[in-house]
């Protein structure tokens, strides 16, 4: 950037106009708005010469995307906590910090998670689909009947931010809390057990790691054989912590009741088997999808480019 002109920030799509104003108000912005990501070479050539991008999951952020922003870049800010679609080792090895949005989307994600657990285990979406289709004849002793969530274990992998959160609406329901986490959390009336154990003991299995090569196929066939028979599994971290062929099998034979998913490998496309079950909740990746959380995820991620665009230190790099 030449001494006093204005950075230049790429924007990979619309997002809430509250963080837009910040960044129009000093940056040049090139804004992206189109409803779908930009392709590849588009996205290569817009981020020619930018000091900031604002990327989206969909985004891939790697050498090959550094090099075509050249050496002027200076920060990328991704709008979402997760940040797997970022080459973060990349990044450092030029100096170009990487944002994201930790804390402000802790709860409504949570909400989302609980929302699925809650709408599989009841059989909601089942439930509309049969009265809409005109198959409801009465009240019903028998008719799709669940598991009780009072009173009932849940299982948390991943004991973070948005794991605690759940945790807390679990308090709420009376459920017991088991979790996994590679350190102790002081939770109270929740136990850290291995991950084998927490497989087989709860009836809920909330899943809330971040995608690593640790983490990647952690839900994996052998472990869903350890589930408690007519366990309830909801994802809402990423697609690829789950083998998703095993849990399609054991939902289709009833080893597993029923699931709740936001996330999925190859987004938007879910896997066939999926939209074969009945007992599979199945929504587009809306963990955070709130107004008031895409609006608080906007100015954070702005705020963020607009800062070390200016060339201040960045606020929330991630670790
Ligand atoms: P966080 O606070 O970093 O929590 C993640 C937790 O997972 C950390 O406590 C981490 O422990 C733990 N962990 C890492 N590897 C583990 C393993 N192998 N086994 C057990 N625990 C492990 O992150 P967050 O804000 O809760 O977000 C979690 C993830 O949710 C994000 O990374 C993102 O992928 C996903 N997410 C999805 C949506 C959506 O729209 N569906 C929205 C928001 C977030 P350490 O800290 O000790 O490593
Ligand atoms: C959404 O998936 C996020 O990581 O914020």
């Amino acid at each position: 950037m030449v001494d006093g002109a204005r950075p230049r920030v790429f924007v990979a799509r619309v997002i809430p106009e509250e963080g837009l104003e910040a960044v129009r108000a000093v940056c040049d912005m090139d804004l992206w708005e189109d409803e779908l990501p930009p392709p590849r070479d588009e996205l290569l050539r817009r981020v020619a010469g930018c000091d900031g991008v604002l990327t989206l999951l969909t985004d891939h952020v790697d050498d090959e995307f550094l090099d075509a922003a050249g050496p002027g870049l200076r920060v990328v800010s991704n709008f979402a906590v997760g940040f797997d679609n970022i080459d973060v080792a990349a990044c450092a090895r030029r100096g170009i910090p990487v944002g994201n949005t930790p804390g402000v989307l802790t709860e409504t994600t949570a909400d989302l998670a609980w929302a699925l657990l809650m709408a599989a285990a009841r059989r909601i979406p089942e439930g509309d689909r049969y009265v809409r289709a005109g198959k409801w004849k009465t009240w019903g002793p028998m008719l799709l009947l669940g598991p009780d969530v009072h009173g009932a274990t849940i299982g948390i992998v991943g004991f973070g931010r948005i794991g605690q959160a759940v945790a807390r609406r679990a308090r709420g329901f009376e459920l017991s809390v088991l979790f996994t986490s590679p350190r102790d959390v002081a939770f109270p009336g929740a136990a850290r057990v291995p991950l084998e154990e927490l497989l087989e003991r709860s009836d809920f299995v909330s899943l809330h790691v971040p995608l690593t090569r640790e983490t990647e196929g952690l839900l994996s066939r052998e472990r869903i054989a350890r589930l408690k028979p007519g366990a309830i599994v909801v994802n809402t971290a990423r697609g690829p912590v789950v083998d998703d062929a095993a849990l399609a099998e054991a939902l289709s034979t009833g080893r597993v009741a029923a699931a709740g998913l936001d996330v999925f490998p190859d987004e938007p496309r879910v896997p066939a088997a999926y939209l074969a079950l009945e007992n599979v909740v199945l929504t587009p990746h809306l963990g955070s999808g709130t107004r008031e959380t895409r609006a608080a995820m906007a100015r954070r991620v702005l705020e963020e480019v607009v800062r070390v665009a200016r060339g201040e230190p960045p606020r929330y790099p991630v670790p």
